[in-house]
């Protein structure tokens, strides 16, 4: 049975536009790592201010291998090639990298984020046309 990652990210105001670009460049990246199956980058209109990005995979097994890869490490260099493994973890520190001085324009537009783990248990899909 797949199980779903879901990232917790949070994105001070003003940072939401560029998070949401890096996410777009990068989308393709993930698509043909084993066992992958999903994500879904969504931006929160009610009940919260944090960004969520919904991912589905094969197994933990494969998820664990993503994380653990050169490609995520290269990927999320942003963050200091430090991913959370659960639990509260700074996401990274805008502006604060060395020779920086120009918050807004380089950095993680992320200030934390935290990781959910979850088995599906049951699914649908609607038609799609
Ligand atoms: C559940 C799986 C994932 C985890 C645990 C994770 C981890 C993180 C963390 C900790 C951050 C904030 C730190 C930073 O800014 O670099 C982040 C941001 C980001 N992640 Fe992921 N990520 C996941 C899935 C993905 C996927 C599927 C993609 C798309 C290929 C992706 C691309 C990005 C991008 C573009 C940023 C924005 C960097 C920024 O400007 O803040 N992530 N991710």
């Amino acid at each position: 049975m797949s199980v779903v990652k879901i990232n917790v990210i949070e994105v001070p105001e003003g940072r939401a536009e560029l998070l949401e670009q890096r996410f777009a460049a990068r989308a393709g990246e993930v698509e043909t790592v084993d066992g992958f199956e999903s994500f879904d980058l969504l931006r929160p209109t009610e009940g919260t201010d944090k960004y969520l990005v919904v991912t589905k995979w094969r197994d933990d097994a494969s998820f664990q291998a993503w994380m653990n890869s050169d490609a995520f490490q290269r990927g999320h260099a942003q963050s200091q090639g430090s991913a959370p493994s659960g639990g509260e973890q700074g996401g990274g520190h805008p502006g604060g990298e060395p020779g920086g001085g120009h918050p807004g324009a380089s950095g993680p537009a992320a200030t934390g984020s935290q990781l959910w783990g979850f088995e599906v248990v049951t699914s649908a899909t609607g038609q799609r046309p």
